[in-house]
């Protein structure tokens, strides 16, 4: 190539690389200029399913686009997790994941199709979910001490509802089986809200959930709750005993859910996402909605990306050697 070539060459490279230094952001900018879907890994009516469609109408609104929940069920929420992880990285797939997905994940499945860390952008978190130790409501024990008396004699016979391995009922089931020493059959199920339907059909023993799956049945009187693991009661079942308080303070467990972008989301695109999930949180009917379901409603502070990348951090940290010997 003659001098004339290299420099037109060269030319043409310079104004390439300056057409996308100018047009990328002016795409991250713009945004979102179409639909956002959402992918929810569990089955709709779930607790992760209510909290991502209580927040995403609100972020909706604010970015002025529509979010489709699409619900992406199997596999404890990894098979929705895999297919978020390898989606295109311009902001319009995101996933709600959780405690188990994006960190409980981690130990139990050694060939994990993705790593909550290296596959991508933490947004925001949603909600702190606290646990609850739920039983069909003609389950014999009446109180926890009871409970612990009879799925101790009774550890063949009694089954245990999940939501899949690694989902949060399953991992927090297992925490409590620890504790009590005892392995019952787990029956699963593509999320919480298909379980919790067995539960109040008597189908299932019992069930360790979130919080915002259970206030409306327990409200109702379709299932019992025996106790919250969460050191306070919650101010949405001010009748529910703590686990401290019902005789097992070994047993504390508290979930939760966050929004997520496959790696290599444009920054500015996460900064508008982070914005629009803190200006729902701040927003009076989603925070009544919320509360009303149990939901801790995080603090400022912990509202950022970096304080959501942290928390997932620590928690495979937290969870790794608790879950990994049990395989
Ligand atoms: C759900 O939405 O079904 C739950 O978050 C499942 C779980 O992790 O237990």
């Amino acid at each position: 190539m003659n001098w004339y070539g290299r420099s037109l060459a060269g030319a043409s490279l310079a104004l390439a690389a300056l057409l996308s230094a100018v047009v990328a952001p002016a795409r991250a900018q713009d945004y979102p200029t179409r639909s956002i879907t959402m992918i929810v890994p569990f089955a709709a009516g779930g607790p992760t399913d209510v909290i991502a469609r209580i927040v995403t109408g609100h972020m909706a609104q604010t970015l002025g686009q529509s979010i489709i929940i699409e619900n992406v069920v199997g596999a404890g929420g990894t098979t929705a997790s895999a297919r978020a992880a390898r989606a295109a990285n311009d902001g319009y797939t995101l996933i709600t994941g959780h405690m188990g997905t994006h960190a409980a994940s981690v130990p139990l499945y050694p060939n994990l199709a993705y790593h909550p860390e290296k596959s991508f952008e933490p947004v925001g978190l949603l909600a702190g979910t606290p646990i609850l130790i739920l039983a069909r409501k003609d389950f014999p024990p009446k109180d926890l001490k009871e409970f612990v008396t009879y799925v101790k004699a009774n550890a063949e016979k009694v089954n245990a509802a999940h939501a899949g391995v690694g989902s949060v009922s399953h991992v927090s089931c297992q925490l409590l089986n620890s504790v009590l020493g005892i392995e019952p059959v787990g029956v699963p199920f593509n999320g919480t809200g298909p379980a919790m339907n067995a539960l109040v059909a008597g189908q299932v023993d019992y069930m360790c959930d979130q919080i915002v799956n259970a206030v409306p049945q327990i409200n109702a009187g379709t299932i019992k709750a025996y106790a919250i693991a969460t050191p306070e009661r919650n101010p949405s079942l001010p009748n529910v005993p703590t686990t401290a308080e019902a005789g097992l303070p070994a047993f504390q467990a508290q979930a939760w859910n966050a929004i997520f972008a496959p790696k290599g989301t444009p920054a500015p695109i996460i900064a508008k996402l982070n914005a629009a999930a803190v200006k729902a949180l701040d927003d009076e009917t989603v925070r009544k909605r919320l509360l009303e379901l149990g939901s801790v409603i995080p603090q400022p502070a912990d509202r950022t990306p970096e304080a959501l990348g942290t928390l997932v951090n620590n928690e495979i940290k937290k969870w790794t050697p608790v879950l990994k010997p049990a395989g």
